[in-house]
């Protein structure tokens, strides 16, 4: 285990990242820090690379250039011969991705299992938890997110909220440091997106680190420790959600919000 610098130490540092895909930089040069406990919301038009820089953070996409660390941990990079980089230490990726845990768009859970197969998957197999605490924590994770009743359902027979929150149950399951959203509401029929917004509500109440991408500015305004604003590869304005979304600084900013309501 490399060396950390503080006993609490920040749960996400990304400093001066930099993806770029072929001619296209998406991210050109983005700092985001999410403090413990903190909710940090992305914000942004479609194509600003919201998705990019999760996905940088999840080691789903290698950066350009920069540095993520996670809980003090700096992820080595190593050249990858192309002029990019890849991970430098296989074991360093699979600890980091047990801290840290995404939930998408479009759910993303496995379609062959039912719900607490899906819970349990990462646990039993990655973790090596042993069989029966893994189903118990699943079962008690299913029932808070209110699907214990689905349990033994497959996820074609459940509508897109109940998906989202059985994907949500999957990833608190491996018990991460940090939760990644990406759009997790923007799939979901209008009527669906208050369930799984009490969801992440009630993640948010617990003191649970997040970043979420999100297009719901109420939610964002009312959940989130902190606002961050991409635009054209770059943050162009953060702050608190009611500096943000009250008293925008940035024209691009105030275009985005008006364009939102
Ligand atoms: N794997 C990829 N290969 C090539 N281009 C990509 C890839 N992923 C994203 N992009 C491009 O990067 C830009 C930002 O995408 P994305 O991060 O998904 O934006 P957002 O989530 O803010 O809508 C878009 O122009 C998109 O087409
Ligand atoms: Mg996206």
């Amino acid at each position: 285990m490399a060396p950390v610098s503080t006993a609490d130490p920040i749960p996400v540092a990304v400093t001066g990242l930099h993806k770029r895909f072929g001619a296209l930089e998406v991210l050109k040069g983005v700092s985001l820090r999410a403090g413990r406990g903190e909710v940090v919301a992305v914000i942004g038009g479609s194509g600003s690379g919201k998705s990019t820089l999760l996905r940088c953070i999840n080691l789903l996409e290698t950066p350009t250039s920069g540095e993520i660390a996670i809980d003090g941990e700096v992820l080595k990079l190593k050249s990858d011969g192309h002029g990019g980089l890849t991970p430098a230490d296989g074991a360093q990726v699979r600890r980091v991705r047990t801290r840290l845990a995404m939930v998408f768009q479009s759910f993303n859970l496995w379609q062959h299992m039912t719900l607490i197969g899906n819970v349990v998957e990462a646990p039993i197999h990655v973790l090596k938890v042993p069989k029966d605490e893994a189903r118990a924590r699943a079962e008690a994770l299913l029932r808070r997110v209110g699907l214990y009743d689905k349990r033994d359902s497959y996820p074609a027979f459940l509508s897109g909220g109940q998906q989202q929150r059985a994907a949500i149950a999957r990833a608190l399951a491996i018990q991460p440091d940090v939760m990644l959203f990406d759009e997790p509401t923007s799939a979901l029929d209008p009527e669906l997106v208050g369930e799984v917004l009490a969801v992440i509500r009630d993640l948010a109440a617990e003191g649970r680190t997040m970043i979420l991408v999100t297009h719901e500015m109420k939610f964002a305004r009312e959940v989130a420790s902190r606002v961050v604003f991409l635009h054209g590869g770059l943050v162009e304005e953060e702050g608190p959600p009611d500096a943000v979304f009250g008293a925008p600084k940035s024209e691009r900013l105030k275009r985005f919000i008006q364009s939102i309501h």
